[in-house]
């Protein structure tokens, strides 16, 4: 059952002395103590391998939330939260600590909410630790967090495994995408206004391109990066989650399973990429040093504990296309990276031409466009055409730019995304949480395109200075069809 407000829960953080636990969670905690979204009786349980006292976790996790949070520490909100926070030492490899764990979590009657912020390759050991001491039955709740696995056949395995100790109604899997305002956002501008709404499909659109760049390098995550690529990291999760909620059809209601339902839908209905299309579809490339806002940085093959043979992409642009009735002809272009010129993420629509053109509409003014920016400075911007202002005869067109929202970056309501996925959790509702068909078709989708470069070796890797907008080929990709990136704009 979804209820409204979070329940008295016993958070139960599996890796509390992780980066993720500490870079997010806690910071992401104490905003929702803040806002008093927590609720009174909730627990925090850190647990973790280390022979601290409740005092000492507090002590580490203090400095990190520290660092990360947005603002200066409330020290009247810490308190309230370390309040409910406590650790709890274990080996999740030992079956002993899931007893002691039981005696704990027994102490109350709050609904428990494991968070494997752990490896993939410590999950197994947590699902059959709970499973055998009963900590994993009904109202219990699991989230876990990519990556699920490496292919389709990883990923299901760990499917597998989580589904032997847990029903689908208890698993909560994370895409921090979907916790995003931003992301949200898209469901309501799509399906709450009829001027989008009955100009979505291929008779009005001419193609979508999907842009999330990053800024970022691989930092000290090199051995990890260099088994996914950006594909598997970026495109698998959170660039497949865009395209859906972009391009499926307007669910029954909102109800997490209509949505769900619907994305999927899309996610079948991607073309197959493979080795005969690869090299049209696809361009993956590898940042060289460079500069970043004018810092030097290193190439990827330099980067701390880098192999300086490895073949892995940290950019790339794929043409996807769907064989469905409404995007049949639409193609919508992905491109993601590390180390490019700037940290943006945006949604461009690009409209067909007007069938008659009535104007003398110079070659170099685009087509109708709607961009949403989903990050920094998130807002709504249509590109259309007007009269040149002036004596000009009617049929001068400039174009013009309005503006639909302004930027969130500066409301005091702007919540981050773990907040929000760990409220929802609290609450039980799965929304914004992703099934186990959606990880399992995107995987279908992604795994012939990663075989096909394996194929086609060396050739398909294009090398790229960081701090530009990646290799030249990913604009061939979307030149050839006589189309173009739409620019970047700072603003
Ligand atoms: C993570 C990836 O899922 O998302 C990272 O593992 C990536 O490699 C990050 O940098 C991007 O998230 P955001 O919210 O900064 O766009």
């Amino acid at each position: 059952m979804i209820i409204d407000i979070a329940q008295a829960c016993d958070l139960v953080i599996f890796g509390a002395k992780g980066d993720l636990a500490r870079r997010k969670l806690l910071p992401a905690l104490y905003q929702l103590e803040k806002c008093n979204q927590i609720h009174p009786n909730t627990r925090i349980i850190g647990a973790g391998r280390a022979n601290w006292t409740k005092e000492e976790y507090i002590e580490t996790i203090k400095k990190t939330t520290k660092t990360f949070l947005r603002e200066d520490i409330d020290e009247h909100i810490w308190d309230k939260l370390i309040f409910r926070v406590h650790f709890f030492n274990i080996d999740v490899f030992k079956e002993h600590y899931f007893t002691k764990l039981k005696k704990i979590l027994n102490q109350t009657n709050n609904i428990i909410i494991y968070y494997c912020a752990v490896p993939p390759s410590a999950f197994h050991a947590i699902f059959e630790g709970l499973g055998k001491v009963n900590l994993n039955l009904f109202p219990s709740r699991i989230i876990i967090e990519k990556p699920l696995g490496v292919s389709l056949k990883t990923c299901k395995k760990i499917n597998d495994q989580i589904a032997k100790y847990f029903l689908e109604s208890q698993i909560f899997r994370i895409d921090h995408y979907l916790g995003k305002e931003s992301i949200l956002n898209l469901i309501s501008l799509r399906f709450a206004n009829s001027l989008f709404f009955n100009n979505w499909n291929r008779k009005m659109i001419d193609h979508i391109q999907i842009t999330v760049s990053e800024e970022v390098g691989i930092e000290n995550r090199w051995n990890y990066f260099d088994e996914m690529g950006q594909t598997r990291d970026m495109v698998q999760n959170h660039l497949l989650q865009i395209l859906t909620i972009i391009s499926m059809d307007q669910p029954k209601n909102i109800s997490p399973t209509n949505i769900r339902n619907e994305k999927i839908k899309i996610l079948r209905t991607l073309d197959t990429i493979n080795i005969d299309n690869i090299n049209e579809k696809t361009v993956r490339g590898q940042y060289t040093s460079g500069n970043i806002r004018g810092k030097k940085v290193p190439s990827y093959i330099e980067e701390n504990g880098a192999n300086p043979n490895s073949q892995t992409e940290t950019f790339v642009c794929i043409r996807v296309d769907l064989k469905n009735d409404q995007w049949l002809g639409v193609p919508f272009y992905l491109r993601t990276g590390k180390r490019l010129a700037y940290k943006y993420s945006e949604i461009v629509v690009v409209f067909k031409e007007m069938p008659i053109n009535l104007f003398n509409k110079p070659n170099n003014l685009s087509r109708n466009k709607l961009i949403i920016r989903l990050d920094p400075n998130e807002n709504i911007k249509i590109d259309f055409f007007k009269k040149t202002p002036g004596f000009n005869e009617i049929c001068q067109l400039t174009s013009d730019r309005i503006e639909l929202s302004s930027s969130t970056k500066t409301t005091s309501n702007r919540i981050d995304a773990y907040e929000r996925l760990l409220l929802e959790s609290m609450k039980g509702s799965q929304s914004l949480f992703v099934c186990r068909e959606e990880t399992e078709e995107a995987w279908k989708w992604i795994d012939p395109i990663i075989d096909s470069w394996k194929k086609t070796k060396q050739n398909n890797l294009k090398l790229y200075p960081a701090g530009t907008w990646g290799p030249k080929n990913s604009d061939k990709i979307i030149m050839k069809d006589g189309r173009y990136w739409h620019e970047f704009d700072s603003k």
